[in-house]
């Protein structure tokens, strides 16, 4: 027997970050739009804890332990008084350390996979705390759609999303660290005063009717300038997709894979096709927004 469970990235719609807290997390304000590239985490009975990983960047998975899908797994066991005996299987299309939140994706999938398949029923506030034990970004990865993260991020609230949005995302060579991304922001704010992170009213209704210009009006990234200053090459990669029509493009997350907001389908065919050619990125992916949060297939 075995449980697949498919979950979605995230594109950050907002991410205003205020200053370093005393536990080294900054405090903010989080719009995640759950987007249609996904992992898929599949868990079977084992004789112990052992994961396997296929896909672009599956190299760069960690396969011990500090992998989110087995902390998943054993963080749930113990809530159970259960072992966390199983296989976990990550087949990835997320990109890996890319802004996108596929590790947070995996942690989610391997959670609500565990959950079925030892038939534990956990209601959905179980598993959300889970996610939030496991890291900021993890419960929006089971929750998808859009939602406004506060606090580090985890303390969700759902967002209306009407129609769909059309995006392009350009994957770079290599990944960002989250960890040197926000090091790198409080570097470039040294001695500033930043500002209490906000949620846009004008991103939230931008979202709730569906409108892409307006939404391309409201895109802001405070972690942009950081991932820029540690990736300056992103800024060609930014601007080629400009050229070619895009309403929008900002850093997705701490980068470094960027994104491009576009008027309809045509306009994401466009950017894509630029975007490949122009040898600025690894490759690019047309796809919508909102996607649902992980599911069982
Ligand atoms: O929560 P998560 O483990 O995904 O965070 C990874 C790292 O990103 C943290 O250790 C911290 O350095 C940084 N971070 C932060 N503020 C947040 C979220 C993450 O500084 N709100």
């Amino acid at each position: 027997m075995s449980v697949t469970v498919r979950v979605p990235a995230k594109v950050n719609v907002q991410l205003a970050v205020g200053g370093a807290r005393p536990d080294g997390f900054h405090d903010l304000a989080n719009v995640f739009l759950a987007v249609g590239l996904y992992d898929e985490v599949t868990v079977r009975p084992a004789p112990s804890l052992t994961i396997t990983c296929t896909g672009p960047g599956c190299d760069q998975v960690p396969l011990d332990r500090t992998n989110l899908a087995a902390r998943a797994a054993e963080l749930l066991a113990a809530r159970h008084g259960i072992s966390p005996d199983v296989h976990i299987h990550i087949a990835k299309d997320i990109p890996v350390a890319g802004g996108m939140a596929g590790g947070s994706a995996d942690g989610a999938g391997a959670l609500l996979a565990c959950d079925v398949l030892w038939g534990l029923g956990s209601s959905r506030e179980e598993l959300l705390s889970i996610c939030a034990e496991l890291g900021s970004d993890v419960p929006f990865s089971l929750v998808g759609g859009a939602a406004l993260g506060t606090g580090r991020g985890e303390q969700l609230t759902e967002l209306e999303v009407r129609g769909t949005f059309h995006w392009v995302f350009a994957m770079a060579d290599g990944g960002l660290s989250t960890p040197v991304v926000f090091g790198e922001f409080d570097r470039l704010n040294a001695g500033v005063a930043v500002p209490d992170p906000v949620a846009s009213p004008a991103l939230a209704a931008a979202l709730r009717t569906g409108d892409a210009a307006a939404l391309a009006d409201a895109l802001v990234n405070d972690l942009q300038p950081a991932a820029l200053s540690l990736r300056p090459s992103l800024a060609a990669t930014l601007s080629t997709g400009m050229s070619a029509g895009a309403l929008a493009s900002l850093v997705s997350g701490s980068g470094p894979t960027t994104a491009f907001l576009t008027k309809d389908a045509d306009g994401a065919e466009a950017v894509a096709s630029a975007l490949m050619s122009s040898g600025t990125c690894r490759a690019a992916r047309v796809t919508t927004g909102p996607a649902r949060g992980a599911t069982v297939v």
